[in-house]
């Protein structure tokens, strides 16, 4: 028996089972792809027009047809069959039953196998460019936060002890940071994706002589993809960007951690405003921080897609296998994931704002004085009072112990390095003067650390000053 609505049925003496068609088909999700698929189409069906291949009645009644199929599916009004198997074929169908033989050309010369290779990196390219304006978002709420917050003091922590002060301002420009270094990677895998598949075909090329630098113009990319079966087969692209995916992810976890711990009231260092936070339903005094802990968990999921698809691609042999099909969903997922994630953060990370006369909250308020207390309870300057006696001439060992012994008996008494007394100081070393005082406010310890990359509040401003003209 012969089923007819298959592209490919006449190779077949029996239907496909039932349960066979479901988990072969992949419509449900490629459907996303479809302006793509269009588009990719529509460029081909120039080329074939172009070269003598179809003519140009053909490809004037394709035109018309996929512009028509693209209004249907952007109305919601397309019907997509699981029978028609996947984006590719419904299409195609459709297109046929408008425009009759033409719409059965346009396959001429191509495969489902470059042109699904075609779609992907089209959809990817955009999302891409949508990723890169959301990182660039995110950036400017970190830069503008950063900027109220260049002389805020804060205990800056290594192993979570308190360590050295820094200021509020510095912290969030390493997060600016790792945010630059995430959209190069982007930049980059657009870069290497942006080459065209079509042409190769199933695998091999094809016998027409189709004009692939043509198709690559006409969809705006660098150039063709120059072996055929590599062409139709690597799905590294995917892989990068979801690698790429996978690292924004983990710097924002990082910081989610950071806001979860901050928010709790043994930190007490910042109040995030209610639209980010969800309460319990047995116990009344409780604010969650649900935003920074779902972006937290929703790291694990990316990270789960990038291993299911290196582990999608690991020994699959030339060249394009069904395997390949399973990149969509993750990779879609990913996609959605990251962009959601960057959008609710560029928010949670804004400072009040007034936007149409109504004054937008910030995302968090920051409790100054906690943060300062935090500091100040921690012997952050101890380092300070180190680095003071050696500047006297002590040797940094010996600088090292002498402050430690005065950090025990600052200990023993309850109080902290600046309320010992200039006398009680000498104690620890003949070399404390009373310039002391300086090094161990922490003011001075900020500001003294004042060089490119380091805390003090004017090395926050002008690093803010270029992270602007970098962004520009
Ligand atoms: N739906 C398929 C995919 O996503 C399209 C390519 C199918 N090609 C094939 N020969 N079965 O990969």
């Amino acid at each position: 028996m012969q089923d007819k609505s298959k592209a490919w049925s006449g190779r077949f003496n029996e239907p496909v089972a039932e349960l066979v068609k479901r988990y072969t088909a992949s419509v449900e999700f490629d459907q996303r792809l479809a302006e793509f698929d269009i588009q990719g189409s529509l460029a081909h069906a120039t080329m074939l027009g172009e070269q003598g291949i179809i003519s140009a009645a053909d490809v004037e009644a394709i035109r018309k047809g996929l512009a028509e199929i693209l209004e249907e599916i952007r109305a919601g009004k397309f019907e997509w069959l699981l029978d028609l198997e996947d984006v590719h074929l419904n299409i195609e169908k459709r297109l046929t039953d408008k425009v009759g033989d033409a719409g059965k050309r346009l396959h001429t010369g191509r495969s489902r196998n470059d042109q699904v290779a075609t779609d992907v990196r089209l959809w990817l390219r955009s999302v891409i460019d949508a990723v890169l304006a959301g990182i660039r978002n995110l950036q400017l709420s970190l830069l503008d936060l950063a900027e109220l917050h260049a002389d805020t003091v804060m205990p800056g922590f290594t192993h979570l002890q308190v360590a050295q002060p820094v200021t509020f301002g510095h912290h969030l420009l390493a997060y600016y940071e790792m945010l630059k270094r995430d959209a190069g990677r982007f930049e980059d895998c657009r870069a290497r994706m942006n080459y065209l598949p079509l042409g190769a075909a199933a695998l091999a090329g094809t016998s027409y002589p189709i004009d692939r630098k043509g198709v690559a113009h006409l969809l705006g990319f660098s150039g063709v993809c120059e072996n055929s079966l590599d062409a139709v087969s690597d799905r590294d692209f995917a892989i990068e960007f979801t690698s790429a995916a996978a690292l924004l992810m983990t710097h924002l976890s990082r910081f989610s951690e950071e806001l979860i711990l901050w928010s709790s009231p043994r930190f007490g260092f910042i109040d995030i405003a209610d639209r980010f936070c969800t309460g319990s339903s047995i116990m009344p005094q409780k604010k969650n921080p649900d935003v920074p802990e779902l972006v937290r968990g929703k790291t694990g999921r990316v990270n789960g897609h990038l291993m299911a698809l290196l582990t999608l691609m690991k020994s699959q042999p030339l060249a394009y296998n069904k395997d390949n099909q399973e990149d969509k969903e993750g990779l879609f997922d990913t996609a959605d994931t990251l962009l959601v994630t960057l959008e609710i953060y560029a928010d949670l990370l804004r400072p009040p704002v007034i936007e149409n006369d109504v004054v937008i909250k910030a995302g968090f308020k920051v409790n100054k004085e906690a943060m300062r207390l935090a500091a100040a309870e921690g012997f952050a300057t101890a380092t300070d009072l180190a680095d003071y006696l050696v500047k006297k001439g002590l040797p940094f060992r010996d600088a090292h112990e002498a402050v430690a012994l005065a950090v025990r008996s600052a200990v023993d008494r309850g109080c902290d390095l600046v309320d010992l007394s200039l006398t009680e100081l000498q104690a620890f070393s003949p070399l404390v003067g009373e310039d002391v005082f300086d090094v161990l406010t922490l003011e001075g310890s900020l500001a003294s650390r004042n060089h490119i990359g380091g805390t003090a509040p004017e090395q926050v401003r002008q690093a803010i000053a270029r992270a602007r003209q970098h962004l520009a």
